[in-house]
C-alpha cells in the first residue's frame, strides 16, 4: 500500500515523495463502491472498444477531486497543498497551484487577478493568444510593447528592458507587466534586468514561462523567470516536461501579489472537476525533475546539440544556437529547441512540416514560413536525433528537384518582401469593447481601416496577426493573403478562409 498522510509538517516532506499521486493510487486500491461522478465509475461502465486501447486502469483512477483522501482541489488541505507545496520549493516559489486548463488558464488569472476592466497592463506584440484572450475576460487596456524581429530568421524575438522602461515611464498608471520568456522558439528576454526595472517602478512582473518549464532544473538552460525575480510566472509542465496534456502550474512570489485574490480568480476560470491524472502527472513530473532533472536534461540538451551541429553541417538549412545571443531582444537560448530555417530551400516551414510527416514520419511541434521547430526533450533517444538529422539532410539535399506534389507550396521570387512581419497596427480600442461591440462580417480585401473584432492569429504559434480592438491596415491584409498562399492555418477568425473577417460596425 502507498503510505498517504495528509497532516505532517510541510516543512518534513521531500522531494523524492509524491503525496498526490500517491493518495489517488491508494484510494483505487481501497475498493470503495464508487457512487458519485465520473458516470464511467471507475471503468465499469465504459464501451469495451475504448478499454481495449486504453486499459482498465487509467478510467481506475480517473477520479474527481473532492474525494476523502484525495484532497479537494478548490481549496487543498492535505496531498493536494502537500504537493504543490513541494512544486512551489522545487520552483523557488512561495505558492504553486496546479493547473488542469493548461498555461492558459494561468495566464487568464495573472491577467484578471492584477488587472481590472479598463486598467492598462503592459504586454508584447507578440504574446499569445490565450494572452488576448485574457484581455477580454478581464477588460484589461494593453499597453504593446514591440518584440524585437529578426528578419534572417523572419522570427519575433523579445521586448528589450529599454522598451520595457519606456513603456512604464509613457505608462505610469499601468498596473503589471507581463511578458512571455521564452518565446516559442526558446528565446529568452533579459528578464533580470526587466524585473530590476519594473520593481523600481513599483509594479510587478508576470511571466508566461509556458515554454521553459525546465529551466529552474538545469544550469546551462536559460535562467527561470522566479530566479530572476518575476513575481508571478505560469510553466506549462505538459509542454516539456512529463505531465499529461493540459498540466500546467502558476507559481506566486507573495511580495507584490494577493495569494487569496488570484486564488480566487483561478476558482472562476477553472472546472470544477479538474482530473485527478493531470494532478498527479504534475505532482510526479515534478519529482522527477527534483530528483533526477539535471541528469535527464543534460542528455536531451546534449541531443540537441549535437543534432544542431550536425544540421548546420547540411547545406541551404540552419539552426540557430547561442550565436545569436546579444542579438536585440535575445538574451539567452534554449538550447533544446531546434528551430530549423528552410526557406532557402525553396519551400516554406509549412511544406516541409508536411514532407516531412508523409515522406518520412517525423512530425514538428510548430512551423512558419521560414521555420520549422522541433522540440528535444528527456524523452527522446538518440535514434529519434538521427532519423531526424538524417531526414533533413536528404530533404534538403533533394529539395530542387525532387517533391513535385509540393510545387505549388514552392515561394517563388519576391517572397521576403511580401512576408516581412507588419507593422503594430494602432489600437483602436480594448480588446474587450472590440470584441462585444456590435459587428459586421466584411470581405478582408475591404477591411482595411476598420476595427478588427477577432483575433487572427497563424497556428501555430498562435502569436495574434491581429487583435480585437486593432485598425486594419493594407499591410496586414497583404501579409495575412500572403501567410494563406503559403498555406498557412489561420486561427480564431469565423471564417477560417479569411475570405472575410469580423469588425466592429461603424455608426
Ligand atoms: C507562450 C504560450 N503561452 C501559453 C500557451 C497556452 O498553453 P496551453 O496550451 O497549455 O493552454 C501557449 C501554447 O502554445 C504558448 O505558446
Amino acid at each position: 500500500m502507498y503510505k498517504v498522510n495528509g497532516r505532517r509538517s510541510l516543512d518534513t516532506i521531500e522531494q523524492t515523495e509524491t503525496p498526490y499521486f500517491d493518495a489517488l493510487v491508494n484510494y483505487v486500491q481501497e475498493e470503495h463502491i464508487p457512487f458519485h461522478v465520473p458516470g464511467h465509475k471507475q471503468g465499469k461502465g465504459v464501451h469495451p472498444k475504448i478499454k481495449e486501447v486504453f486499459g482498465e486502469r487509467v478510467f481506475q483512477l480517473d477520479l474527481c477531486s473532492g474525494l476523502e483522501g484525495i484532497d479537494d482541489h478548490s481549496q487543498p488541505r492535505a496531498v493536494l497543498m502537500e504537493a504543490e507545496h513541494l512544486a512551489a520549493k522545487a520552483y523557488g516559489a512561495d505558492q504553486t497551484f496546479f493547473l488542469s486548463n493548461g498555461s492558459t488558464q494561468g495566464n487568464y488569472a495573472m491577467l484578471m487577478s492584477f488587472c481590472g476592466h479598463g486598467e492598462k497592463i503592459i504586454i508584447p506584440r507578440n504574446a499569445h493568444r490565450s494572452i488576448v484572450s485574457g484581455l477580454i475576460l478581464s477588460g484589461a487596456a494593453p499597453v504593446y510593447v514591440n518584440p524585437e524581429v529578426d528578419e534572417e530568421l523572419h522570427i519575433a524575438h523579445n521586448v528589450t528592458a529599454e522598451s520595457v522602461e519606456e513603456a512604464l515611464i509613457a505608462n505610469p498608471d499601468a498596473k503589471a507587466v507581463l511578458l512571455v520568456s521564452p518565446t516559442y522558439y526558446g528565446v529568452s528576454c533579459d528578464l533580470r534586468r526587466i524585473a530590476e526595472t519594473v520593481h523600481s517602478h513599483n509594479k510587478p512582473l508576470l511571466v508566461d514561462e509556458a515554454w521553459g518549464p525546465h529551466f529552474a532544473f538545469h544550469p546551462d538552460l536559460p535562467e527561470s523567470a522566479l530566479s530572476a525575480g518575476a513575481d508571478v510566472c505560469v510553466t506549462g509542465i505538459h509542454k516539456l516536461l512529463s505531465g499529461f496534456t493540459q498540466s500546467s502550474m502558476l507559481h506566486v512570489r507573495t511580495e507584490r501579489a494577493n495569494l487569496a485574490h488570484i486564488n480566487s480568480m483561478l476558482r472562476i476560470i477553472q472546472s470544477t472537476s479538474p482530473s485527478c491524472l493531470l494532478l498527479a502527472s504534475l505532482d510526479v513530473a515534478r519529482m522527477q525533475m527534483a530528483t533526477e532533472g539535471e541528469r535527464l536534461l543534460s542528455i536531451a540538451i546534449e541531443l540537441a546539440q549535437d543534432a544542431r551541429s550536425r544540421i548546420n553541417d547540411v547545406s541551404g538549412i540552419y539552426s540557430f544556437g547561442r550565436e545569436i545571443i546579444g542579438r536585440p531582444g535575445v538574451a539567452d537560448i534554449d538550447p533544446t529547441r531546434l528551430s530549423v530555417r528552410v526557406v532557402d530551400t525553396g519551400f516554406s516551414g509549412y511544406a516541409v512540416d508536411r514532407i516531412l510527416r508523409r515522406s518520412y514520419g517525423i512530425q514538428v511541434e510548430l512551423s512558419d514560413l521560414f521555420n520549422v521547430l522541433f522540440n528535444v526533450t528527456i524523452g527522446d533517444r538518440p535514434e529519434d536525433l538521427e532519423k531526424l538529422v538524417v531526414a533533413l539532410a536528404d530533404f534538403a539535399a533533394s529539395a530542387g528537384y525532387r517533391w513535385p506534389d509540393y510545387d505549388s507550396m514552392r515561394l517563388g521570387s519576391g517572397y521576403r518582401k511580401r512576408l516581412r512581419i507588419p507593422h503594430q497596427p494602432e489600437q483602436a480600442m480594448s480588446p474587450r469593447e472590440a470584441f462585444f461591440a456590435k459587428h459586421e462580417t466584411v470581405p478582408l480585401e475591404i477591411s482595411t481601416g476598420k476595427v478588427c473584432a477577432e483575433i487572427v492569429a497563424s497556428y501555430p504559434p498562435g502569436i495574434p496577426a491581429l487583435s480585437p480592438g486593432e485598425r486594419i491596415t493594407r499591410e496586414l491584409v497583404d501579409y495575412l493573403n500572403a501567410e494563406l498562399a503559403a498555406g498557412i492555418y489561420i486561427q480564431g477568425p469565423e471564417d477560417p478562409t479569411l475570405a472575410t473577417i469580423k469588425v466592429v460596425a461603424e455608426g
